[in-house]
């Protein structure tokens, strides 16, 4: 695997791949990298002849008050992942390399509606950054395909709505979520919590397991989210939401409709997990 540092090595590199006829795919990240984001990796090669990573710590995503300079940053042992699981480039870009102008005037992507929710009513600002590092870096990579977990389920809908609306040429492929045995999704922020939050932890999925069964039995979706919220507050999360929406977001009427999915977002000690799951 190579590493680059700067954009036009690996634009230089891509540029000979797309010279051979070779499909190129690419998985962004933040670093500190898990199964999950392997498993990113490994689907992107199911699409592409070639595949690339960036990890990138992305400062305009992250609140003034938020883990930016906490954020765990680990390149050797990712790096080392990334080539085993048969990545072909790494792009390795610093602040100023993304951000030339500097990130304070930048120019900035907003995708208007969906972002007002869930995280973006908890995080001001926050999909502007994911939006605006996405575009950039998709940009950059001008990749045919770009692998996103579904666990940051809002996020990879407002990269598929930025990417269709501002007509970039790539294919947004969902990766399914991984999972610790326990249910607790894997995410970089794990990291953070101690032996006993871990365990608390795994109540996010409990909780939206018991939302999926009050969905079954027929419930409406404010009891639903009523059956999740009360299992967190019982463990001593601070919730931030706890919410049923249709696929794209809206508020659905009734929970008999198919296709819902329940979003939790919840906070235990200084370490904010989220996760959802599909309550068919
Ligand atoms: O999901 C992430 O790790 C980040 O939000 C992303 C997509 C790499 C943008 O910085």
């Amino acid at each position: 695997m190579n590493t680059f540092d700067t954009v036009a090595d690996l634009r230089a590199q891509v540029k000979q791949w797309r010279s051979d006829g070779l499909r190129v795919g690419f998985v962004p990240t933040m670093g500190n990298l898990h199964d999950g984001h392997f498993a990113l990796v490994d689907l992107a090669r199911q699409h592409a002849d070639r595949v690339v990573a960036s990890i990138f710590v992305n400062p305009t995503q992250f609140g003034p008050n938020e883990d930016y300079a906490l954020y765990p940053r680990t390149p050797d042992g990712d790096i080392t992942g990334l080539a085993g699981h048969g990545c072909d480039a790494l792009l390795l870009p610093s602040v100023a390399e993304m951000y030339p102008f500097g990130t304070a005037g930048c120019v900035q992507m907003h995708v208007p509606g969906i972002t007002d929710i869930l995280c973006g009513r908890h995080r001001p600002g926050h999909f502007n950054g994911v939006a605006t590092v996405v575009a950039r870096l998709f940009n950059m990579v001008q990749p045919d395909v770009a692998v996103f977990g579904r666990k940051d389920y809002q996020q990879l809908q407002v990269v598929r709505y930025m990417a269709s609306e501002m007509a970039f040429a790539v294919e947004v492929i969902p990766a399914p979520t991984l999972r610790e045995p326990s249910g607790l999704a894997m995410s970089s922020r794990n990291r953070y919590l101690d032996a006993s939050e871990r365990t608390t932890a795994d109540t996010i999925y409990r909780a939206l397991q018991a939302m999926r069964d009050a969905r079954r039995q027929g419930d409406p979706p404010g009891r639903i989210e009523g059956v999740g919220e009360r299992m967190l507050l019982d463990a001593g999360f601070v919730v931030d939401y706890v919410e049923v929406l249709r696929a794209d977001l809206s508020r659905p009427r009734e929970g008999s409709e198919p296709g819902l999915i329940g979003f939790i977002a919840a906070r235990l000690g200084r370490t904010r997990l989220i996760d959802n799951l599909d309550l068919q």
